[in-house]
C-alpha cells in the first residue's frame, strides 16, 4: 500500500531550479510542507524568490491565508529531505547519469511506501528506476513550465512500477490542482513533447535557413494556433475546420499536403551561427523587461486565460474551478 493522497502532509523537492520550485510553490499554496534540496549556490534563495513570485499568480487562483499554506524547509542533504516525507519529486538535471544515482539515494533513505516522481521531460522510467530501492513506486510525473500554474503532468510508469503507484499518486495530483494525464505506453518523449519537439525542430529550421527570425516565429504562433491552443487541441481543431462533413473531409482536403515537403523533423546540426542567431533573436524579443516581469506577465495572462475559460467550465479553466473547490474543502477555506 502506497501513502494515498489524505496522508500526504510533507512533500520532498530533489533539484529546485526552474520547475523544482515550481512545484514547492504549488504544493506550499496547497498547505504542504516540502522539504527542498539542492547543492548549488545560492539555491535557497533562488527558491524563495520563485515562491514569492509565484504566490501573486497562485493567490488569484485560489486564495490561501498564510497561515493556511505550507512551511519551507530546506537543506543541503539528500537523506534529510526524503526520510520523512510522503511524496518525493525529483527535478534534477536531464541527465541520465544524474538522475540515476540520484534517485538511487532518494529510494534508499525515503519511506518504503513513499511514492517517488521524477519531472523528466523524456528519459525513460524503466531506465531510470533500474538501480532504485522499492523502483515500483517510481513514476514520470512530467510537468510543464511554471509548474505553479500549468494543470498538466504526464504521468509514466516503467516496466517495474506498479499499476496502484499510477492510480494512488494520480490522485495526488489532483489533490493539488493538476491534471493528470497517463501516457499508457513508455515512449521517448512521452505525448507532450513528441509535439512540442516537432515544433521547435522546425523553428531551429527556418531560423538556420533565414526563413524567419525568432520574433516572427512566435509571432506566427500568437497571433493564431496559440490563441486557439489553449480551448482545444489540434485534433480537435482540425476536426472543426473540416466543416460540417468534419475530419473526413479535412483529410481529404489537406492529405496531399502530408506528401509536401513541408516539414523537417530531424533537427539541423547546432552550429555556433545557429546558436548565436537563437540567442541574439530571443534576447532582442526580450529587452526592456527582466526575467522576473516576463515571468510576471506571464502569469497573469495565464491567471486571466484560465479564468476566462473556467466561465464555460473547460479545459484549464474547469481544473481551476475543481482546485478551488478541492482546497476549500481540505484547508475550511
Ligand atoms: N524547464 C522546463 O521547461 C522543464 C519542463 C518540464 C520538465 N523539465 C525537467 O525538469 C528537470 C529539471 O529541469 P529544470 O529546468 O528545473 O533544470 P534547472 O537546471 O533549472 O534545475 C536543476 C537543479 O538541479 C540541481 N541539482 C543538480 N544536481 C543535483 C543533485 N545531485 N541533487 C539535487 N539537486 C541537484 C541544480 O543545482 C539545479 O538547481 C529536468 O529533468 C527537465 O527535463 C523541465
Amino acid at each position: 500500500m502506497f501513502i494515498n493522497k489524505d496522508q500526504v502532509k510533507t512533500v520532498a523537492i530533489i533539484g529546485t531550479g526552474v520547475i523544482g520550485a515550481g512545484w514547492a510553490a504549488r504544493c506550499l499554496h496547497r498547505g504542504i510542507d516540502v522539504m527542498a534540496s539542492d547543492p548549488g549556490a545560492n539555491a535557497e534563495e533562488a527558491l524563495r524568490e520563485v515562491i514569492a513570485n509565484a504566490e501573486q499568480a497562485l493567490q488569484k487562483i485560489v486564495p490561501v491565508p498564510e497561515e493556511k499554506k505550507g512551511k519551507l524547509i530546506f537543506t543541503k542533504d539528500i537523506e534529510e529531505a526524503v526520510k520523512n516525507a510522503d511524496y518525493i519529486q525529483e527535478s534534477v538535471p536531464e541527465v541520465e547519469s544524474i538522475k540515476i544515482p540520484v534517485l538511487k539515494e532518494i529510494s534508499k533513505y525515503a519511506k518504503p511506501n513513499a511514492i517517488i516522481g521524477t519531472s523528466t521531460s523524456g528519459l525513460l522510467p524503466t531506465r531510470l528506476q533500474s538501480e532504485m530501492v522499492n523502483p515500483e513506486r517510481l513514476v514520470v510525473a512530467h510537468p510543464f513550465n511554471p509548474v505553479y500554474l500549468l494543470p498538466l503532468v504526464e504521468v509514466v510508469g516503467g516496466e517495474a512500477t506498479s499499476e496502484e503507484a499510477i492510480t494512488t499518486v494520480m490522485e495526488f495530483y489532483k489533490m493539488i490542482g493538476m491534471k493528470p494525464l497517463k501516457v499508457r505506453v513508455e515512449i521517448d518523449g512521452f505525448i507532450a513533447d513528441r509535439l512540442l519537439e516537432a515544433l521547435w525542430r522546425e523553428l531551429l529550421h527556418l531560423v538556420n535557413d533565414d526563413v524567419a527570425t525568432t520574433q516572427e516565429i512566435d509571432d506566427a504562433i500568437i497571433y493564431g494556433a496559440g490563441l486557439r491552443w489553449s480551448i482545444m487541441g489540434t485534433a480537435m481543431t482540425y476536426y472543426l475546420a473540416g466543416g460540417k462533413n468534419g475530419m473526413r473531409h479535412f483529410m481529404a482536403q489537406f492529405g496531399p499536403a502530408l506528401k509536401l515537403p513541408w516539414t523537417k523533423l530531424e533537427a539541423p546540426e547546432l552550429t555556433d551561427e545557429l546558436i548565436d542567431k537563437m540567442v541574439d533573436g530571443t534576447a532582442e524579443q526580450g529587452a526592456g523587461k527582466d526575467l522576473r516581469e516576463w515571468e510576471q506577465l506571464r502569469d497573469n495572462c495565464l491567471v486571466s486565460i484560465m479564468k476566462g475559460l473556467s466561465e464555460f467550465d473547460h479545459g484549464a479553466g474547469k481544473v481551476i474551478k475543481e482546485d478551488y473547490a478541492i482546497q476549500k474543502e481540505r484547508l475550511s477555506l
